[in-house]
């Protein structure tokens, strides 16, 4: 039976370390790292994301500020915002939820935000950082830097010799992640829906990570024996044992049976879903230290 690898317990010692460095900071240079959050609309799932993020924020002693813009803000307005919170010094990081409505257009909104602000690190700059190989200037994307903290506990930093298979490649998840394996020395498969015989490329990995969208997908013979499983797929599935209408989320692999294989797994949830909000505080006290001058902390 797998190890269960605890993203609850790995994000509250992210977030233990955060509030540290914070303080630290504030003590030191007299600077609050501050973080803005901005959401257009009225999503009521987005609008919990967000609240969750600013709660957290203040938990960790940032300066937190939330610009709630109505359903019709123009494209113009929005990226105005942007361009006020990039020149205002008391901000590091910036993050725009994600979706925005139909009308506005995310990607010049995303390369508008200052790269050094970019905490979502969604910026062309700071993917391409991660592209060359630099992992010390930029800012990683939150939700695979979190996957990546919970291989490091598993394998430690260094995963030569080891093959890897992410399963995805979106701009969101799958390519950083294969990226961010690379620079650790894993040899890399990365996985999407034209590659041919999935069941047999993923039986080679000795860490396999999963961010499809399509639940329980993965099957306990996709698995290598005593392999690292990483699931990142959430997925609201019906429920019925739980009474009519009731769902229940479920991530991109087949759990039960994977764990019977694997040699570590994450469960969904409490496995890579709470990395992503931690690893984003992480990312603004890491801009906070940065534009004060001084040695980032690392996590
Ligand atoms: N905080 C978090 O925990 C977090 C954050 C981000 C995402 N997620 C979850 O992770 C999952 C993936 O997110 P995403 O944004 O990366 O999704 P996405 O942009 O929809 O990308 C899905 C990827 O899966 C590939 N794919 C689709 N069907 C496939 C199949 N049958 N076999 C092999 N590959 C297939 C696609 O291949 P093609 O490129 O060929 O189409 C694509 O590269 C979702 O469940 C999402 O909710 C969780």
């Amino acid at each position: 039976m797998a190890v269960v690898i605890d993203g609850k317990e790995a994000a509250a010692s992210v977030i233990a370390a955060v509030t540290e460095a914070s303080a630290s900071l504030e003590k030191e240079a007299g600077v609050k790292p501050g973080l803005a959050v901005v959401i257009v609309g009225d999503d009521p799932a987005s609008h919990a994301y967000v609240n969750s993020k600013s709660k957290m924020a203040k938990q960790c002693g940032f300066n937190s500020i939330q610009h709630s813009l109505p359903e019709d803000t123009s494209q113009e307005k929005l990226e105005q915002l942007v361009a006020e919170l990039n020149a205002d010094p008391s901000i590091h990081g910036i993050l725009v939820q994600l979706p925005l409505p139909k009308h506005l257009n995310a990607e010049p909104v995303i390369l508008s935000v200052s790269p050094e602000k970019d905490v979502d690190g969604l910026h062309v700059v700071n993917a391409g950082k991660i592209a060359t190989g630099d992992l010390e200037t930029g800012l990683i994307s939150c939700t695979p830097a979190g996957a990546m903290l919970l291989v490091n506990r598993i394998h430690g930093r260094d995963l030569s010799g080891l093959n890897a298979v992410v399963i995805g490649r979106s701009n969101l998840f799958g390519k950083p992640m294969g990226l961010l394996l690379l620079a650790a020395n894993a040899t890399v498969t990365m996985a999407h829906s034209k590659t041919k015989d999935l069941a047999s490329v993923c039986s080679h990995a000795d860490i396999l990570v999963a961010a499809v969208g399509r639940p329980q997908m993965v099957k306990a013979d996709w698995v290598k024996p005593g392999a690292t499983v990483i699931d990142v797929g959430i997925n609201r599935v019906a429920a019925p044992d739980k009474g009519e209408g009731k769902t229940r989320l479920v991530g991109d692999v087949a759990y039960a049976e994977a764990a019977e294989v694997a040699g570590a797994i994450t469960p969904v949830p409490g496995g890579v879903g709470p990395m992503t909000i931690a690893m984003l505080m992480a990312n603004t006290v890491i801009a906070a230290y940065r534009r004060a001058g001084k040695t980032a902390p690392r996590f």
